[in-house]
């Protein structure tokens, strides 16, 4: 205990974690999408969080100014990704001639399905929505998987996601999905990489202070996929996991792996109650 305690110290002082007083959470900055949208930012923690009473968007912890991005959609640049997929939803592609649009008619009704991805399929594997894509394409479409974190899926996943905006994340973790949460759990708060930390080293217990000249937020996935001012794409979840461990100098999972779907699970967990807002914009 005592030297896991100084070994988060040695890993913080080296990433230049600084507490600041100054930087509180926004917890008053309000956001409302096109003037009519309302969508709260923070909620009070599931009851599986042992250690947080309130769970925070990550839009809560970036500046006014990329926090004003997602404010309108004119502004939002995630909006050209959408549009791409609005095309790509509409295109024939594979050797069955068929469309998104054949079977899906309208992109709307897939209203509330992000709010409870990933989720146990009935063979009782789970699933991620881009899983969920992939199989239309490759059983029946008869077209290429897309890959996982490409620009095709995520803009796909962005159009998706969009149409559970405003809604709250809900996704199941007893029953069948028990076993892979309890597996993302541990792999939150499993300490990897050369600077030996978990992602509950940054996002539980030092969200809310500057590492370097980032804000530290809780590592929400409601904003998912989100347009990053950094790369300028649609950036997937699994795509900030592979980052994050990066950051910490450990060897990521792989895309679409069983950790990183479990971990998929687990994230989405923490989130439970929070509003998606998907396209989201961060820095
Ligand atoms: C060394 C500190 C550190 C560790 C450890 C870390 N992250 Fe992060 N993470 C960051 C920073 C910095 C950002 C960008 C600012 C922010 O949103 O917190 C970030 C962003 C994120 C985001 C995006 C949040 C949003 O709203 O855009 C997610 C999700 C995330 N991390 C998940 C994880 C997961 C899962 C792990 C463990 C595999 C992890 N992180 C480990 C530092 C860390
Ligand atoms: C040949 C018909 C067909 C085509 C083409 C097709 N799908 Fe599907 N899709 C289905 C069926 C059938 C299901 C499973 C039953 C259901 O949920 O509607 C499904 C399920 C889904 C689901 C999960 C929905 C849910 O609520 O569980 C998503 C998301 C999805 N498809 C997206 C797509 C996308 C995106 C494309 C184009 C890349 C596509 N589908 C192409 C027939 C099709």
């Amino acid at each position: 205990m005592g030297m896991n305690l100084f070994k988060t110290t040695a890993a913080v002082a080296a990433l230049a974690i600084m507490a600041t007083g100054a930087a509180q959470a926004g917890e008053d900055a309000k956001l409302v999408i096109n003037g009519d949208l309302s969508i709260a930012t923070q909620a009070a923690a599931p009851a599986h969080l042992e250690n947080l009473e309130t769970v925070y968007s990550g839009w809560v912890f970036r500046t006014k100014e990329t926090q004003a991005l997602e404010m309108d959609d004119f502004d939002n640049p995630s909006f050209v990704f959408v549009d791409v997929a609005l095309d790509l939803y509409a295109a024939v592609d594979g050797t069955e001639g068929k469309s998104c649009a054949s079977c899906h008619e309208n992109v709307e009704d897939f209203a509330g399905l992000t709010t409870s991805m990933p989720r146990v399929n009935a063979d009782g594997a789970l699933e991620t929505t881009t899983d969920l894509i992939n199989e239309c394409r490759t059983e029946r479409m008869g077209a290429k998987a897309w890959k996982y974190s490409g620009t095709d899926m995520s803009a796909m996943l962005s159009l998706v996601g969009l149409q559970s905006r405003g809604m709250p994340v809900n996704v199941a973790i007893d029953g069948a999905a028990a076993p892979y949460w309890d597996k993302g759990k541990e792999l939150y708060y499993t300490r990897v990489g050369q600077l030996d930390m978990s992602c509950s080293n940054c996002h539980e217990d030092n969200y809310n202070v500057m590492i370097r000249a980032d804000h530290l937020s809780q590592g929400q996935s409601n904003g998912f996929p989100t347009y990053r001012l950094k790369n300028a794409k649609m950036n997937t979840i699994q795509a900030r996991f592979k980052g994050c461990m990066k950051n910490i100098r450990a060897e990521p999972f792989g895309q679409g792996s069983d950790e990183f779907k479990a971990l998929e699970l687990y994230v989405a967990s923490r989130g439970n109650g929070l509003i998606v807002e998907t396209p989201s914009v961060r820095n």
